[in-house]
């Protein structure tokens, strides 16, 4: 039977286990794809703890993992365009994607360019519709200058690069553990901590025109006080803040039709202009352990499983 990322209560990382379920019947309208990568999201380990269980209903047993990559095994009826042993990048609404076997509509896929590594395609899809909508929220401009907090991390990685194919000037927030990576993608790096401010000021003489928030906790205040005007501020995080201040809140579902947006940022990566870092590539078998090096919240690029 084949396996699949499941927990049967809220909790903590050690309600993950790994189950054998009932090998899953495509309907119409769906394929059945093997899946060779599948990447991991702070935001599945905060639903998994119950903390956003209002907005985020669960029922158990709960699988989990919107990203994917893999081969399509079976094609349901009514399905046109993919045939099986079709390589494809796409999603699960469903909150499946971690597992050997996952059911995906037809809709939600694109087609894997050859040359892009099946670790990159599996981790693709919740940072890169993601990335792609805040780095068109704040419409930038060729000579603009942005500021992008958590530079570095899963979506922050993707956002510089996307930002910097504007022309605009791209300043990433990060610790010095990353300042190599930015400034090899043609973004100024700068330290996060305190004096913050005055160091993007240091960096960016004729002021800062828009931000982008990957991490939360205080950095739209901190836009607001370098003087971006509230509609160039996008926050994937904090949504309190964004309440407060009118500032934006565009993420993937800005993005519009997930796997057309997959489809471009995959040829981009296909013709070398786009880089998914990946941190560290776990079995599927090890997922708390791939949970547990996340929620350290220091990652470059994504963390993804491998069934
Ligand atoms: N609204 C949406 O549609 C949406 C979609 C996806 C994600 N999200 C949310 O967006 C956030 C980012 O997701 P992600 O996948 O990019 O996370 P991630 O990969 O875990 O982000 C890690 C990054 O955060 C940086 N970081 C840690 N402490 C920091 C600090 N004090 N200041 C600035 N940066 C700091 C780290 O930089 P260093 O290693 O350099 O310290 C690292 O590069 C999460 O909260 C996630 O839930 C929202």
């Amino acid at each position: 039977m084949p396996k699949a990322v499941r927990y049967a209560e809220f909790g903590g990382i050690d309600v993950l286990r790994v189950d054998e379920v009932a090998r899953p019947v495509p309907g119409d309208g769906q394929v059945l794809v093997r899946v060779k990568a599948a990447g991991i999201n702070p935001s599945e380990a905060v639903i998994r703890t119950g903390v956003l269980a209002q907005m985020f209903p669960s029922t158990f047993p709960s699988g989990q993992g919107s990203d994917l990559a893999g081969v399509i095994e079976e094609v349901g009826a009514g399905v046109g365009g993919f045939s099986s042993g079709d390589e494809v990048i796409g999603f699960s609404n469903k909150r499946s994607s971690q597992a050997e076997l996952v059911l995906v509509e037809a809709g939600d896929l694109t087609r894997k360019p050859e040359n892009v590594p099946w670790e990159v395609a599996g981790g693709l899809y919740v940072v890169g519709v993601t990335a792609w909508g805040a780095v068109h929220s704040v419409q930038l401009e060729k000579g603009e200058t942005v500021v992008v907090s958590g530079a570095a991390g899963g979506v922050g990685s993707l956002a510089v690069q996307l930002a910097r194919r504007t022309g605009a000037t791209v300043i990433g927030l990060s610790s010095e553990s990353n300042r190599e990576w930015l400034e090899s993608h043609d973004v100024i790096p700068v330290a996060y901590g305190d004096g913050v401010a005055d160091r993007i000021r240091a960096a960016a003489p004729g002021g800062v025109d828009a931000f982008i928030d990957t991490y939360g906790d205080g950095y739209v205040e901190l836009a607001l006080a370098l003087g971006v005007a509230p509609e160039r501020i996008d926050t994937i995080t904090d949504f309190a803040a964004a309440a407060k201040y009118g500032v934006k809140t565009d993420g993937g579902a800005a993005a519009g039709p997930g796997a057309k947006v997959l489809a471009e940022l995959a040829a981009l990566i296909a013709d070398g202009h786009l880089e998914v870092p990946i941190a560290n590539v776990y079995p599927l078998t090890q997922v708390r352990e791939a949970y547990t090096e996340l929620e350290r919240r220091h990652t470059r690029g994504k963390i993804v499983l491998r069934p």
